[in-house]
């Protein structure tokens, strides 16, 4: 993104955020505790909404206008266990299982690799660990939104730092071996039509099941 893309990032979103976004990502954050990782953080706008119970917060962006708002935000912020990195989605700088949450808010329209992204997610996830979303997605098949974001895509994706109109990212998520516990898809408001259609809730990181011959004693 361009300096001037940061700089207006929050402006630009004011009327969502007011609308509907800053809502929904309450809900979410509310119910986040523990060790959580937060990819393509931003501008810094969820930091607020986590409660004292998260106990250690690392953000990740890695374009380095956005991470100036975000350290600025990260460095007034009231958590005490907080930080910033630069890295990738799709190449988390943290050992497996080390996060009890893993946060994507406006994210996922965006990472180069989507199955990447989702791969590292689940790979620091610790087993039972959850995957928070809040994303826009594309438009069910067949219909004229689809089409409408199909044909935009190509050049929206140029002018808009990658983000894609048309992903689909609850299939994506489900594929790569998450468990959705929670949904809701909703209509993005006062943002426009080609971007309203949204996801948002938890996908589980499977707990490690037993093998039957370790669960098995021998005689
Ligand atoms: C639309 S903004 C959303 C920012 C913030 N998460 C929010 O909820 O407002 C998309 C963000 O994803 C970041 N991003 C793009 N590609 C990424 C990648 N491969 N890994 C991590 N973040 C990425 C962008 O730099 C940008 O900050």
């Amino acid at each position: 993104m361009s300096f001037i893309t940061a700089f207006f990032y929050d402006r630009f979103m004011a009327k969502t955020e007011e609308a509907c976004l800053k809502e929904w990502r309450h809900g979410l954050l509310k119910q986040v505790r523990g060790e959580v990782l937060e990819v393509g953080a931003g501008t810094g706008v969820n930091i607020k909404l986590y409660s004292d119970k998260v106990t250690k917060l690392v953000l990740t962006e890695p374009d380095k206008h956005m991470r100036k708002h975000l350290k600025e935000e990260a460095d007034n912020s009231h958590l005490e266990n907080i930080s910033v990195t630069s890295g990738a989605a799709e190449q988390i700088e943290a050992s497996d299982d080390s996060f009890d949450y893993v946060v994507t808010s406006l994210v996922c329209c965006s990472v180069t690799d989507l199955k990447a992204c989702l791969r590292e997610i689940r790979r620091v996830l610790r087993p039972g660990g959850s995957l928070v979303f809040l994303e826009h997605v594309a438009a069910a098949d067949g219909t004229s939104r689809r089409r409408w974001q199909n044909l935009i895509n190509p050049m929206w994706k140029i002018v808009m730092g990658n983000c894609h109109l048309n992903r689909e990212t609850e299939q994506a998520i489900v594929t790569e071996g998450f468990d959705i516990i929670q949904i809701k898809r909703e209509s993005m408001r006062k943002a426009l039509p080609i971007v309203r259609p949204t996801i948002r809730g938890i996908a589980k990181k499977p707990n490690k099941r037993m093998q039957p011959d370790a669960a098995t004693p021998r005689h």
